[in-house]
């Protein structure tokens, strides 16, 4: 398979790395440069495990080409905390329990802190189609719900940018 170059910035680093043609964004991110946090679900766009933020977009890391982040930014969950100190959102989900088995919970940080970063008073329903591409099979959503709402409302979400 053909390989090419790719600059990116992760979280702020600048990475360099060679992609296949056809590669898939989270192979490159979990197999190129060792950032584990994005989890591979379904492969197939409809879990929402993989989301990371692309220029402070979501995207499907699963479905999106490595090749098309060429000169952009990516952020994934790695990229949250600041050193030992967590993102509001992060602390969030632990105090209401918003993870259980936490395989969906990359998915939906990333998700959240989207919705956050463009919208720093979401609403119920606000909180509900942000999330509403990711699955969780463990919490019934409600305490998910619960912890981006209080982010939110702790307004500590904005100095992170
Ligand atoms: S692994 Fe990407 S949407 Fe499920
Ligand atoms: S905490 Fe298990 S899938 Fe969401």
């Amino acid at each position: 398979m053909a390989r090419k170059p790719i600059q990116f910035t992760l979280n702020g680093s600048e990475k360099a790395v060679f992609v296949g043609e056809g590669e898939n964004l989270i192979d490159v991110l979990r197999r190129g440069v060792g950032d584990l946090t994005p989890k591979f679900g379904c492969g197939q766009g409809t879990c929402g495990t993989c989301t990371v933020l692309i220029d402070g977009e979501p995207h499907l890391s699963c479905l999106t080409l490595a090749e098309t982040v060429e000169g952009r930014a990516v952020s994934t969950v790695a990229g949250l905390a600041r050193g030992a100190e967590l993102h509001p959102l992060q602390t969030a989900f632990m105090e209401h329990f918003a993870a259980q088995c936490g395989y969906c919970t990359p998915g939906m940080l990333m998700a959240a802190k989207a919705l956050l970063d463009r919208n720093p008073s979401p609403t119920r329903e606000d909180v509900v189609e942000a999330i509403s591409g990711n699955i969780c099979r463990c919490t019934g959503y409600e305490p998910i719900i619960e912890a981006i709402l209080t982010a939110a409302r702790s307004g500590g979400a904005r100095q992170y940018g």
